[in-house]
């Protein structure tokens, strides 16, 4: 639906069989009965209302991630919309007294007052993200605008949309999780084999194991996103002879970059997004690239493939890109904070993961930032950790003390912190005022704790 006040959809979030390996039905959490849910395209101010509503078992919370949203419709982690027969009774029992918990559906409002990026939707409930992205409750959303329209890079079947996720299957089809599924954890015990994630052993792209697409000689527009709960990789793309197909970057998670970078390898940590130009031009027809993952064995070291099924028009990649960039200056920060994202213990004991040493809770504030003023945060790690703020988009100053990655350039909303690591952001806290998060996003590390609350004032 389309109006003078934007656009307007629904989305009914239920569970459906679909199948995902050959000759299995699998059982899915999805919005609207698709995994990945649909596809949503704006336009840059063009605001997007979602009704969504919960046809699930359990309470679900929507989040728009790498959205200018205010904090009402940024989907926090009690802002619970709940399943059938839930309303009335879980409404008071809440941890946090500021939570909205009120019906069975709940309209999400998103402005999109912010650069062409590609963006995306999944759940973010309080203890149960992981399982519910697992589980199949994630789609993408894009936002266009005319920066992005006057370069002429290649759209509609040359532009492809890639969501990257692994996952478990049981002997039955089903999804496996093993938080939800105690009697897949065997001898282990439930703790120890998730510290890191779960993590499974087919990678699915668009929700389809280790898909064949078909591409001719010219040039390719790949739009990608790891969404799995903790799986790094390190895209290679391999042609038939053993060569590395480059893969030019143009954007990052908030849109494009000023100029392209060319990757051999590029890392791809959760809930990153790379935007990424490939030619097949010289290559032959009816030959394979693969997408190699070279932080994978077995079946995680393939993603998916490119068929060269004909000749076609190349094009060529520009030099320049988008100029208008956000340039914060390290002499501009009004703060200098320190965060530590480490191991530490959850609240009822266990080994987890913390933010500052402390688990995620509702009620506290961890961080003040005032309004329109510019501050560096210093992330540190001890192991992986994919860090995620809501709301703004950042740069990436330093890395180990050293210059940025190439592929931490652009306008990122997630950045990956690798193991002993330190690495500086630059933001300006503007947007909307109220209460906002950051977390690891790694599923399982932000669900036992590694989360912590943001408020604007
Ligand atoms: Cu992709 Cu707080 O989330
Ligand atoms: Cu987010
Ligand atoms: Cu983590």
């Amino acid at each position: 639906e389309s109006g003078a006040g934007g656009d307007r959809y629904e989305m009914v979030q239920r569970e459906v069989e679909a199948e995902i390996l050959p000759g299995y039905a699998t059982r899915l959490w999805t919005y609207e009965g698709s995994f990945p849910g649909p596809t949503i395209e704006a336009r840059r101010g063009r605001p997007v209302t979602v009704l969504h509503r919960n046809e699930l078992t359990v309470p679900t919370v929507v989040h728009l991630h790498g959205g200018r949203t205010p904090a009402a419709s940024d989907g926090y982690p009690t802002d619970l919309v709940l399943p059938q027969g839930w309303t009335g009774h879980h409404a008071h029992s809440m941890p946090d007294d500021r939570a909205v918990v009120t019906d069975v559906q709940r309209e999400y409002g998103f402005p999109l007052d912010q650069r062409a990026a590609m963006l995306w939707y999944h759940d973010h409930r309080m203890d149960f993200t992981g399982p519910a992205i697992w589980r199949g409750l994630a789609g993408l959303h894009f936002v266009r605008d005319e920066v992005e329209d006057a370069l002429d890079l290649p759209r509609s079947d040359r532009e492809l949309p890639l969501m990257i996720a692994d996952r478990a299957f049981d002997a039955e089809g089903q999804l496996a999780y093993p938080s939800l599924d105690p009697t897949l954890t065997g001898e282990h015990g439930v703790e120890e084999p998730f510290l890191a994630g779960v993590m499974g052993d087919v990678v699915l792209v668009n929700g389809a194991p280790w898909p064949i697409h078909e591409v001719d000689t010219g040039l390719y527009r790949l739009r990608i996103l790891n969404a799995s709960n903790a799986r790094h990789y390190e895209l290679e793309a391999v042609a038939e002879d053993g060569r590395t197909v480059p893969l030019v970057q143009i954007g990052s998670d908030q849109g494009l970059l000023a100029a392209p970078v060319r990757h051999e390898r590029l890392p791809l940590a959760p809930a990153e997004r790379y935007d990424v130009l490939i030619d097949f031009a010289g290559l032959p027809v009816g030959s394979t690239v693969r997408l190699a993952n070279r932080l994978g064995s077995g079946g995680t070291a393939e993603v998916m493939a490119f068929r060269i099924a004909r000749e076609g028009a190349s094009a060529p990649i520009p030099e320049t890109l988008a100029d208008d960039l956000p340039e914060w200056d390290r002499s501009e920060a009004a703060v200098v904070r320190d965060l530590a994202f480490r191991a530490g213990r959850m609240e009822d004991g266990r080994h987890g993961w913390v933010v500052d040493g402390l688990p995620f809770d509702p009620a506290r504030t961890d961080v003040t930032a005032r309004f329109g003023e510019v501050e560096v945060w210093r992330l540190i790690a001890d192991v992986h950790h994919p860090v995620h703020l809501h709301l703004v988009g950042f740069r990436v100053l330093s890395r180990g003390g050293r210059t940025p990655l190439p592929h931490d350039a652009g306008l990122k909303d997630t950045v990956s912190l690798r193991p002993g690591e330190a690495v500086e952001i630059i933001t300006r806290f503007d947007g909307y005022r109220g209460r906002f998060l950051f977390h690891c996003h790694n599923a399982e590390h932000e669900d036992m704790g590694m989360m912590a609350n943001l408020e604007i004032v």
